[in-house]
């Protein structure tokens, strides 16, 4: 971490080409919102003096961010990244001269990229730094003009750029290094001329802050940071849908190298935050949502849907079209098939029949359910929460529970409303 660097996200875009009414920050790749993703990157290189800028759906993305120390500053209306940049730097005055810029779109930063561009701006010593790449596809991107001697003299938008310029496929990145000192004069001037037209439309990019310094012979540099890498950016669906493949693959990657069998990856999805143990499988067309754990030699799947708040412990067993949420399951639970369990606390060695459910909303309100170790939960049986089954009792097959009953342990109950049937326990 750099403790002298103050860094500002821009994420008060519109974000209009995701055609979207939440706020492009808000959208999820593997069900973290892009802007946790960000500002969690950025605070690892600059973490004591955060401002995040906002705009369209402020008060949706403060809402999200919850208690925070990040500093948040407002630009309304949003005309352009170099009045967002100036509205950071006037309403929340950088603790540091040295400032990151990130364009809030980019959930793939990675650290080492971040710290090496800052090392790469300080010695270099510009007023004005560009992280820059060359890509394969440079569509859409600001491209990197250099002169005849290779010196940089200007950022062109893909809408400005001509057939030749068109053709660069050196590229900006979006993360900039500014000097607030030489930066802050300069953006007030040339943000108030781009925004003086009659246009209300009208933006002021930062990138046309280049050319503006080469005139007055001010020092800018365009820093390569990385060969051989995609650089990812959201800008609409397709970008989102990208991002999150490539997140996606990563994650599988690192679990099946700590020793989990995804038998097929492509109809398989892991959100962040999860944690599976070794010698699990995951069949087919499963989804596992963020930080649910698994532990080791479970089976899960084919079909099967694990939401948040989820625990499995060792060697259970889930089966198709089953729906777990916010679950604990202990050792060795077996549901193999078609059942719902919401709010549960399942022990060891339950058996939860095909078709079972554990209703845990009554319309209003979500309540809890205790499953004892044993228990025996028959087919198309359903325990209407709040819910308590004790160790080895047996619900029959179709019984309903009704809220607020205990099956003392080692009982059997029947039928609707479940009653305690006059006998020794016996499965069905
Ligand atoms: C921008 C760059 C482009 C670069 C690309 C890299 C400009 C003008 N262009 O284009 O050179 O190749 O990023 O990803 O900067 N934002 C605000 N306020 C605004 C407008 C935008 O805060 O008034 C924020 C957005 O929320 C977003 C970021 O700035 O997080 C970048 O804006 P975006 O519209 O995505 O710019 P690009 O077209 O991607
Ligand atoms: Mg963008």
């Amino acid at each position: 971490m750099d403790a002298s660097l103050s860094t500002i996200i821009l994420a008060a875009g519109r974000g209009s080409r995701m055609k979207s009414d939440l706020p492009k920050v808000l959208h999820q790749i593997l069900g973290i919102p892009m802007i946790e993703l960000v500002t969690e990157k950025v605070s690892q290189v600059g973490s004591d003096d955060l401002t995040l800028v906002l705009g369209h759906g402020a008060d949706q993305v403060q809402r999200a961010l919850g208690e925070t120390s990040i500093r948040s500053a407002i630009q309304d209306p949003q005309r352009g990244t170099a009045d967002a940049v100036l509205a950071a730097l006037l309403q929340q005055p950088p603790v540091h001269p040295d400032v990151l810029v990130v364009n809030g779109d980019l959930p793939d930063l990675d650290l080492e990229l971040l710290t090496r561009f800052v090392a790469d701006h300080r010695s270099g010593g510009a007023a004005f730094s560009v992280a820059s790449a060359r890509v394969a596809d440079p569509q859409g991107m600001g491209r990197i003009v250099r002169n005849d001697r290779g010196d940089f003299v200007a950022i062109v938008e893909q809408q400005d750029a001509d057939e030749d310029v068109g053709r660069i496929d050196e590229v900006n990145l979006g993360l900039y290094m500014l000097q607030v000192d030489t930066l802050l004069p300069l953006l007030e001037e040339m943000v108030s001329q781009d925004l003086s037209v009659a246009d209300p439309a009208a933006e002021s990019y930062l990138t046309r802050v280049v050319e503006v310094m080469v005139q007055k012979s001010l020092s800018v540099a365009a820093i390569p940071v990385a060969a051989d890498r995609q650089f990812l950016q959201v800008n609409d669906r397709r970008g989102l849908a990208r991002v999150s493949r490539v997140f996606q693959d990563r994650l599988q990657e690192q679990l099946l190298d700590a020793g989990v069998t995804i038998v097929d990856p492509l109809t398989t999805w892991i959100e962040l935050g999860v944690e599976i143990g070794s010698d699990t499988v995951i069949h087919p067309q499963t989804v596992i949502r963020r930080g649910v754990q698994v532990g080791r030699h479970c089976e899960i799947g084919p079909f099967a849907h694990l939401r948040g708040g989820t625990v499995i412990e060792d060697d259970v067993k889930v089966g198709d079209f089953v729906e777990i949420n916010r679950s604990h399951l202990e050792c060795g639970v077996r549901a193999k098939h078609l059942a719902y369990l919401g709010d549960a606390r399942v022990g060891s060695g339950a058996n939860i029949g095909a078709g079972a459910v554990i209703a845990n909303y009554d319309g209003t309100h979500k309540s809890s359910t205790v499953i004892g170790e044993r228990a025996f939960i028959g087919s198309g049986s359903v325990i209407v929460a709040p819910g308590e089954i004790g160790s080895d009792a047996v619900v029959g097959a179709g019984a309903v529970v009704p809220p607020g009953k205990i099956v003392e342990p080692g009982t059997v109950v029947i039928g609707v409303p479940a009653r305690k049937l006059n006998q020794n326990k016996t499965r069905s």
